[in-house]
């Protein structure tokens, strides 16, 4: 597990951002997957990219898909979609083509059967598991990640890739990329930002075993934390 820390938030999506781009300047002539989570820290990632490394980067070789979705529509204020496409889409030059976006509104069961099968046709697929190039995860602050919520854990070794699921919290039915397909991605990333995320990052750091944010960290086949110091201070 290779570890990051940058003194803010915004240094930290920094460094995040251009890891991607050497990522994508190791193979110039291919297309990348990228899977994205939603939440609030994805955001300033997606803001920054947007902004000062728009021209740095090159869409027409992104393929960009979602870990997870709230079964809301995307126009939405919960639609992870929503924000993806409000904060980075709309100010990019990339094509709706490259776009696949989790269909929220969509009965849960058939969009994860459907999606399921567009991200086995789209990507390289290993004994049955979509290989993504990047899977970029948030994790919440009880240890969740992608929306596999504690006491979910079937939800880690599933053989389906998308699964129908919901926020233990609030009942809100959700979307979400399931654990074999996160752990085997080329490359798992982990973006985790503020201090009320330091337990988390410890629990993920220290053992596997304490939620599925940390049992991803460790059996990611390749796995990188990129965390600021706030989110590093139990370290
Ligand atoms: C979601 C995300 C989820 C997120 C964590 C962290 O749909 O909510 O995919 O897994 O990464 O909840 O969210 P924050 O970035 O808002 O803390």
């Amino acid at each position: 597990m290779k570890l990051i820390v940058e003194k803010n938030a915004m240094e930290v999506s920094r460094k995040l951002i251009l890891r991607i781009l050497d990522i994508m300047n190791e193979e110039p002539s291919r297309n990348y997957s990228i899977a994205l989570s939603g939440g609030s820290t994805p955001a300033q990632l997606f803001d920054l990219w947007s902004s000062e490394y728009k021209q740095e980067t090159d869409w027409d070789r992104i393929l960009f898909f979602w870990v997870d979705e709230r079964c809301v529509p995307p126009t939405h204020s919960d639609s992870n979609y929503g924000m993806t496409k409000k904060i980075l889409l709309d100010k990019v030059p990339i094509a709706e083509a490259q776009v696949f976006r989790l269909q929220g509104e969509a009965d849960p069961v058939l969009e994860a059967a459907r999606y399921t099968d567009l991200v086995r046709d789209k990507l390289q697929v290993k004994n049955g598991v979509p290989i993504f190039d990047i899977v970029l995860l948030g994790a919440g602050d009880d240890g969740h990640t992608s929306s596999i919520f504690p006491g979910q854990e079937e939800l880690l070794t599933t053989t389906a890739p998308y699964a129908a699921c919901y926020n233990p919290y609030n009942g809100q039915k959700r979307l979400a990329l399931t654990g074999q397909p996160l752990i085997n991605a080329n490359l798992t990333i982990f973006l985790i930002t503020g201090q009320n995320k330091s337990t988390v990052v410890l629990d993920m750091y220290k053992s596997g075993d304490t939620g599925p944010a940390a049992y991803v960290a460790h059996h990611a086949k390749q796995v990188e934390l990129y965390i600021d110091k706030a989110a590093a201070i139990e370290l």
